[in-house]
């Protein structure tokens, strides 16, 4: 098998002794997928792993011009890209352009606006693209299963089928899928380009609305009778062994009792995200302002822990929008904190033990996106709970399907409903919370890193 990814499971690091330390890399789908890797528990069969995936830093292209990628068990194979190239690739048109185009977050009297240098970054993303065929085609073994994955790569299916036609293909996208209306906003012979790469193979998605928007918008592009591989859906679910061992790490014990000095005996009401436009973090406060402004018996009884990851910080977007978060949060607490009561605490540490005791601790968790392929939090939030606590979920999150029976749902534009469901969910009797807490965890069981390998190799052809 081989799995194909932007960024790599590891990152490496020059040490004193002048050897290279590989390190946990970061994202949600290296989360997803590290636990399949040999070595880190996954164990079932004899067959190959490889991975393929870019250089991210100087680190890792050191490692690279020194011959140091190696990782027991796993054919690792990183990309030294061009800087400038994968600036190209990866800054202004896998997020500035896809990532913006399937989360529905372009101002569009505005922007995009494709211009020569949008051009010239395109013929980036190509290369980039194209680098990665290259080197799947040179060291897949014959009728190898190779898992690409996400927007980064939506040309690759198209090349190595071309280059490979014995491999087992299949393409996996972990955000949405922009759908027939708003596909046409790229330019066409690029919306074309995509669109038939992976019409080539079997694409998955977290949830079957992703799907269809995807198969919408390559009829749409393509012509309704254009051949196309058919897509599918298979959800993500965390690792509940991974998490149970982290739980009950001391690094965790020690963030717990921090948080508890902070929360004490108010009710904590938590989200964790990357600061990412997607996520819709803003508003979350605003609503929650809304809620303190209407039932001020809340004011003084909760505590709103937002532990938030720095992200993509270089592009202008996320910089602004981190700005627009810390004044939202500084807004709240000026207007409505008191000499012993801060309404919001903005923790930006990206300390994963920490959100994990957050996970523990939490009476109320909120995850509001604008739009969102699965998120993941939805989901080990309520595996790690013990108190019982209440998921206040996006019907735009992939895993509301999969989850709607034992959330409440947050409107992600509408600040009163969204007061209005912190107020259920911070009101909600004992008894109901614990049958909706129990059903909640049954759901996130279903599926796991491993089944949703096992699905996605069954789909590659
Ligand atoms: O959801 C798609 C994804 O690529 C996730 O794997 C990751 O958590 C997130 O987007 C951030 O990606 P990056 O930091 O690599 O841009």
């Amino acid at each position: 098998m081989m799995l194909v990814t932007h960024r790599g499971p590891y990152r490496f690091s020059l040490l004193e002794d002048s050897t290279f330390g590989a390190s946990r890399g970061s994202g949600g789908i290296v989360s997803a997928l590290l636990p399949l890797v040999r070595g880190n528990g996954y164990h079932e069969g004899d067959e190959r792993q490889a991975w393929v995936a870019a250089a991210i830093d100087d680190g890792d292209r050191a490692a690279v011009a020194a011959g140091a990628v190696h990782v027991p068990g796993l054919d690792l194979h990183l990309l030294d890209l061009d800087p400038a190239l994968h600036r190209m690739h990866y800054d202004v048109v896998s997020n500035a352009v896809l990532w913006f185009l399937h989360h529905g977050l372009f101002d569009l009297p505005r922007r995009p606006r494709f211009d020569d240098a949008f051009r010239a970054a395109w013929d980036g993303y190509v290369a980039v693209n194209a680098a990665f065929a290259g080197v799947i085609a040179e060291a897949a073994g014959p009728s190898e299963p190779v898992l690409v994955h996400d927007y980064h790569l939506a040309l690759v299916p198209g090349m190595v089928r071309e280059k490979r036609p014995d491999l087992r293909v299949a393409h996996f996208t972990h955000t949405p899928f922009c759908g027939p209306n708003s596909i046409r906003v790229l330019p066409t012979d690029i919306a074309l380009d995509l669109c038939a790469s992976m019409s080539t193979v079997p694409c998955g998605f977290h949830t079957s609305r992703w799907a269809r928007a995807y198969e919408a918008s390559a009829a749409e592009m393509r012509g309704p009778g254009a051949s196309a591989t058919p897509s599918f859906a298979a959800p993500l679910g965390p690792d509940p062994e991974a998490l149970a061992e982290l739980s009950a790490s001391d690094a965790t014990a020690r963030a717990a009792a921090e948080l508890e000095e902070l929360v004490g005996d108010r009710k904590l009401l938590l989200r964790s995200d990357r600061i990412d436009l997607s996520k819709n973090i803003v508003r979350g406060f605003l609503a929650y302002d809304h809620l303190l402004a209407e039932h001020p018996e809340w004011r003084g009884r909760v505590v709103f822990v937002a532990m938030l990851n720095r992200s993509r910080e270089s592009l202008v977007d996320y910089l602004a929008y981190e700005r627009e978060v810390e004044q939202a949060a500084a807004q709240v607490n000026a207007e409505r904190g008191t000499s012993d009561w801060q309404p919001i605490v903005v923790d930006t540490r990206d300390d994963y033990e920490q959100t994990i005791a957050g996970f523990a601790r939490y009476d109320v968790l909120l995850v509001n996106p604008v739009k969102d392929g699965l998120n993941l939090v939805a989901k080990e939030g309520p595996l790690v709970n013990t108190r019982d606590g209440v998921l206040v979920l996006s019907p735009e999150a992939g895993a509301y399907d999969e989850l709607r029976e034992a959330v409440l749902p947050i409107h992600p534009y509408d600040i009163e409903q969204g007061a209005a469901a912190l107020h259920t969910a911070l009101s909600m009797p004992a008894d109901e919370r614990a049958t909706c807490a129990g059903r909640l965890r049954d759901l996130v069981g279903l599926h796991t890193p491993q089944t949703w390998l096992q699905e996605l190799l069954e789909h590659a052809r």
